[in-house]
C-alpha cells in the first residue's frame, strides 16, 4: 500500500512533529493528529469518522472491560528513498485480524474497511511518518473491541474498529545490532493448546505481564514460551515469534527453523522471513513443532526473537527456570543479527507457501 496523502484536523494536545527526534524514538506511544473509528452497530458497518482526538467514551458495562473481548493489529509504514509511504502487507494483518474476531465472536471488519481505516490513520498523520534513513516508522495499531454493554457472558451486540498509530524507533535498545537474553520462567504459560494463542487477543498479552516483570529484574528482556501442554515445544516469545537457523551445511545453504503450533501467533514478519529465506537466500525452511531440547542441544547458529515491533533482534542467551528459584542458563546461540532487514518484501501478497493462514 502507498500513500502520500495530507491531513487537515489536528488533535490540540499532539506531539509536535517538528520538535520529534525521529532517530532515537525508542517504542513509545506518540500522540499524533488522530485516529480513525468505525462502529458495527444493529449488524453492519458504518462508514467511519477519522477523529483528532484520542480519548473515548464508553458504556462501563462493555463487554471488552469484563470479559477482554478484543484483539488488535500491528504493522508499520516506511517512508522511502522515493519520498512515498509504504505500509508493509496490511493485506495479511487484515486477514489476521478477521481470524481474530471472528475467534472471539466479534464483527470482523471487512478487509477493504481494514485497508481504508490504515490509509486513513496514516494519511491524516503523514508528517509522522519518520524519514527515509532514521530507522524509525509510523507503527499503526488497529483493534476491534466488544463495546456493546451487558454483564452476561455472551457475545457482544456492538463493536468499535479503530486504528491509532504512533512514530516509533527500537522496541528493544539496540534494535538489530543488539542482542537480548530470553528467559524461559516456571510455572508460566502463555496460551493453552487449544485456546486463541494462534490469534492476536489481548488476552494472549496481559498474562506475560507479571512474569516479564520478573524476568527485567534478573536481567532479561523476553520471556520465551513452551507449549503448555508438555511444556517442551518452543511456542513463542511474549511479545514476538521465535525464528532460528542453522550453520551453512557444505554447500553454504542454511535451514530457517520456526516453530509451527495451535498456540503460536502466525507472525507476518515470520511468514515474510520464511519467503525471503526461501526465495532470496535458496534456504531450506521448515515450519514444524521446535523441541526446546533442540536449541538446548545446540542444533541453530542463531535464534531470533521476530515481529513487526521488535524486528529481527537476535538473542544471545535462553535460560531455563527450574523449578526452584535458580536458572539453569543455555548458551544458545550468536550475537549476529541473522538476516538483513534491508532485503525487501516478496513480490506477492496472497501466496501463503508456509501455512500460516491454515487453521491449525
Ligand atoms: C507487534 O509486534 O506489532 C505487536 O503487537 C507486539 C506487541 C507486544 C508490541
Amino acid at each position: 500500500m502507498t500513500t502520500n496523502g495530507t491531513s487537515t484536523e489536528r488533535f490540540a494536545g499532539r506531539a509536535d512533529p517538528a520538535a520529534l527526534n525521529f532517530s532515537n524514538l525508542g517504542f513509545s506511544y506518540v500522540k499524533t493528529n488522530g485516529h480513525v473509528k468505525y462502529t458495527w452497530k444493529d449488524g453492519k458497518w458504518d462508514a467511519g469518522v477519522f477523529q483528532p482526538t484520542f480519548d473515548l467514551n464508553l458504556d462501563i458495562a462493555a463487554t471488552v472491560l469484563h470479559y477482554g473481548q478484543s484483539c488488535f493489529e500491528g504493522l508499520k509504514a516506511f517512508r522511502m528513498n522515493d519520498g512515498k509511504i509504504r505500509v508493509f502487507r496490511p493485506e495479511v494483518n487484515a486477514r489476521r485480524m478477521q481470524r481474530s474476531c471472528r475467534g472471539l465472536c466479534m464483527a470482523d471488519p471487512p478487509v477493504d474497511m481494514f485497508l481504508e481505516g490504515v490509509r486513513r490513520a496514516v494519511e491524516a498523520n503523514a508528517e509522522y511518518v519518520p524519514p527515509y534513513g532514521s530507522n524509525g516508522s509510523l507503527y499503526i495499531r488497529p483493534f476491534v473491541f466488544g463495546s456493546g454493554a451487558q454483564v452476561g457472558l455472551s457475545p457482544a451486540t456492538e463493536y468499535l474498529f479503530m486504528v491509532l498509530v504512533s512514530p516509533v524507533g527500537e522496541y528493544y535498545t539496540g534494535g538489530m545490532g543488539s542482542p537480548t537474553k530470553a528467559v524461559i520462567k516456571h510455572k508460566f504459560d502463555r496460551a493453552a493448546a487449544h485456546g486463541m494463542g494462534k490469534v492476536k487477543a489481548g488476552g494472549n498479552y496481559a498474562p506475560t505481564l507479571l512474569p516479564t516483570l520478573e524476568a527485567k529484574k534478573k536481567g532479561f528482556s523476553v520471556m520465551l514460551f513452551l507449549d503448555a501442554k508438555e511444556n517442551k515445544y518452543v511456542d513463542e516469545f511474549a511479545t514476538s515469534n521465535f525464528a532460528a537457523l542453522t550453520k551453512p551445511d557444505a554447500s553454504g545453504k542454511r535451514t530457517y527453523v520456526t516453530p509451527k503450533s495451535s498456540s503460536a501467533l502466525a507472525s507476518v514478519t515470520n511468514r515474510s522471513l520464511c519467503e525471503l529465506a526461501h526465495r532470496r537466500f535458496g534456504w531450506n525452511v521448515e515450519r514444524r513443532r521446535v523441541a526446546f531440547d533442540e536449541v538446548r542441544g545446540g542444533a541453530f547458529a542463531e535464534v531470533a526473537a521476530c515481529g513487526t515491533a521488535v524486528i529481527i533482534t537476535p538473542v544471545s542467551e535462553i535460560h531455563r527456570e527450574v523449578a526452584s528459584s535458580s536458572s539453569a542458563a543455555i548458551k544458545s546461540v550468536t550475537s549476529r543479527p541473522p538476516l538483513d532487514a534491508s532485503t525487501q518484501s516478496p513480490p506477492q501478497d496472497t501466496a501463503d507457501p508456509f501455512g500460516f493462514e491454515e487453521e491449525e
